[in-house]
Parts: structure tokens; C-alpha cells; sequence
């Protein structure tokens, strides 16, 4: 069996992660790949299922550790229909978001649950990407871009940005925590520039 490669990007809300994942994944079969471009919550029909109750609606509308339970059910059927076959055909996998959002949103910003986050991690999804690109982007200016976007899935938007310079400072903690497969990259610049940056990684990656 050939084992492909597992890629994601994270950052907050209006990072421009979503636009940088498919340039990504562009780049990836232009070098010849076969290539999985996929999301979170999301990426499989259960798990788009579940991705409507979780990012419409009001704010407070689930508990932090009732989140945690349904991204991770999100997550399980994403990584057994979606992810995992791919990877176990070879394939290139590049996911809009996975566990490090949980860990972040859920066990940092939303609530200090990172052991629960962890714990379930463990149990029930035992996966980690080879590599993760982490945009990291002034909160305020995201905020405005997220917002802007009226796209009706403003549930997290909704929290603030005291929520969103919370998971900022996460993310960029979490980065130290997985050097060896975290990236840090700027994402106030444009985003030729910021992918241009990616397509360096991914170069020196490969070497
Ligand atoms: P998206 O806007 O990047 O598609 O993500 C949907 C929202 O869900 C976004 O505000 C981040 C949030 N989220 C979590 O809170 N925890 C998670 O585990 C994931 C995957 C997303």
C-alpha cells in the first residue's frame, strides 16, 4: 500500500487559509499529483451534515464540550470515508482545517478544554498531518473579511474579536508545540506573495 501525503491549513476566521488550500492544491497536480482537496467541518456527506449545525446560528447555541463532540464526529466520518482512503491510495490530501482547529477554537479560546480535546483525539481519530500550514493574520483585519463575507456561516465570527485574538495567540502557541510539522506563514501580505511562500515549503519539503 502507497502512503500519500496529508497537508492542512489553519489560522482564524478570514485568514485567507480557504483561498491559500486551493492554490495549494492547484500547485500540487500541476507537480503531477493526485490530489484530495477537502474541508472541515465537512468533507464527507455526514460530516457536511453535521457542519450546518455547528457554524449557523446563534453563538451560544452549543456548549464548548458539546462542540468538541460534534467536530469530532465530523472529523471520524471525514477521516473514514474521505481522508483516510485517499492517503491509503497515495493520493495528496489537502483539508481546509482538522484537529488543530479543535484544539484552538474548542480547547483554548472557546473554554480551557485542551485535555478533553486531547483526550477524545486520542480515541477516536489518532491521526496527525505530515505538514500544517498555519496562517497567521491581524484579528481585526480577518474579523472584517469574515464578516464581509455574509456567507450566513458567522457563527464563530459572531463571538468577537477578543474570541479571535484568542485563537490567534493558540494557534501561534500550538505552532511550538508541533514544530516539525507546523509552519507559521504571514498572512498580511498579498496572496500571490503568501503562496509563494507555501510553494518554497513545499519545495524544501519534498527535497
Ligand atoms: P471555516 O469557516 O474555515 O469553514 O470553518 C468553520 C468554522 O468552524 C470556523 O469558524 C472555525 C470553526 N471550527 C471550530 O470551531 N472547531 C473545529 O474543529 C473546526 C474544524 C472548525
Amino acid at each position: 500500500m502507497s502512503q500519500g501525503l496529508f497537508i492542512t491549513f489553519e489560522g482564524i476566521d478570514g485568514s485567507g487559509k480557504s483561498t491559500q488550500a486551493r492554490l495549494l492544491a492547484t500547485l500540487m497536480r500541476d507537480y503531477g499529483n493526485d490530489v484530495i482537496h477537502t474541508r472541515e467541518p465537512g468533507g464527507s456527506t455526514g460530516a457536511e451534515d453535521i457542519r450546518r449545525l455547528l457554524v449557523e446560528g446563534d453563538p451560544g447555541r452549543w456548549s464548548p464540550e458539546t462542540e468538541i463532540l460534534l467536530f469530532t464526529a465530523a472529523r471520524r466520518d471525514h477521516l473514514e470515508r474521505t481522508i483516510q482512503p485517499a492517503l491509503d491510495a497515495g493520493k495528496v490530501v489537502i483539508s481546509d482545517r482538522f484537529a488543530d482547529s479543535t484544539r484552538v477554537y474548542q480547547g483554548v479560546a472557546r473554554a480551557d478544554l485542551r485535555g478533553t480535546v486531547d483526550a477524545l483525539h486520542d480515541q477516536m481519530i489518532g491521526k496527525e498531518p505530515d505538514l500544517t500550514f498555519i496562517i497567521d493574520m491581524d484579528p481585526e483585519a480577518a474579523l472584517k473579511r469574515g464578516l464581509a463575507r455574509n456567507s450566513g456561516e458567522d457563527r464563530f465570527e459572531d463571538m468577537g474579536l477578543q474570541f479571535q485574538k484568542d485563537l490567534r495567540a493558540g494557534f501561534l502557541a500550538l505552532a511550538k508545540q508541533y514544530p516539525d510539522r507546523c509552519k507559521v506563514i504571514n498572512g498580511n501580505q498579498s496572496p500571490a506573495t503568501v503562496s509563494g511562500e507555501i510553494q518554497a515549503v513545499i519545495e524544501a519539503w519534498q527535497r
